[in-house]
């Protein structure tokens, strides 16, 4: 069984209620049964959200110490996190595949959006396409 982490930053735990005009009417347990789906056979999708941005950094240290493929979602870390940044680094350095992923297209909306200090850093970027984004992802680190 190979696995996937995908990571979810704050706020995200508020789907399904959370401006749904913008993150659509669907929960993260409903991303959770999507994704595994559409993993690939032998993949265990492993889902989590935290509010709290060293819990976040500390599961990026796991996927390192564990060489496991991210799917990240930093949600409003995004724009302004360092320390995310450094921590998504640590895995694309060790040679593990980390795919920005978001909803929303955030160039598309206020210009404090238009700014990812992660970018840099991940494999690459997937926004705009709803929760396909992360099935896009999934695809993205061979495991779709
Ligand atoms: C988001 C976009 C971010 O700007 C925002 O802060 C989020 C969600 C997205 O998935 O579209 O919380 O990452």
């Amino acid at each position: 069984m190979s696995r996937v982490l995908v990571l979810n930053g704050p706020n995200l735990g508020r789907l399904g209620s959370r401006e749904p005009d913008v993150y659509g009417a669907q929960d993260l347990s409903a991303l959770r049964v999507l994704l595994s789906e559409k993993a690939a056979t032998g993949t265990e999708i492993d889902l989590r959200q935290t509010d709290d941005e060293a819990e976040l950094i500390g599961w990026l240290h796991e996927a390192v110490d564990t060489e496991t493929p991210v799917i990240l979602n930093p949600a409003a870390f995004t724009h302004y996190s360092y320390a995310l940044r450094d921590a998504a680094k640590l895995v694309t350095a060790a040679g593990i595949p980390l795919i920005e992923v978001h909803i929303s297209n955030p160039h598309a909306r206020e210009t404090f959006r238009h700014t990812s200090v992660i970018s840099a850093v991940a494999t690459g970027v997937i926004a705009g396409f709803g929760f396909d984004s992360y099935v896009l992802a999934l695809s993205a680190v061979g495991r779709g």
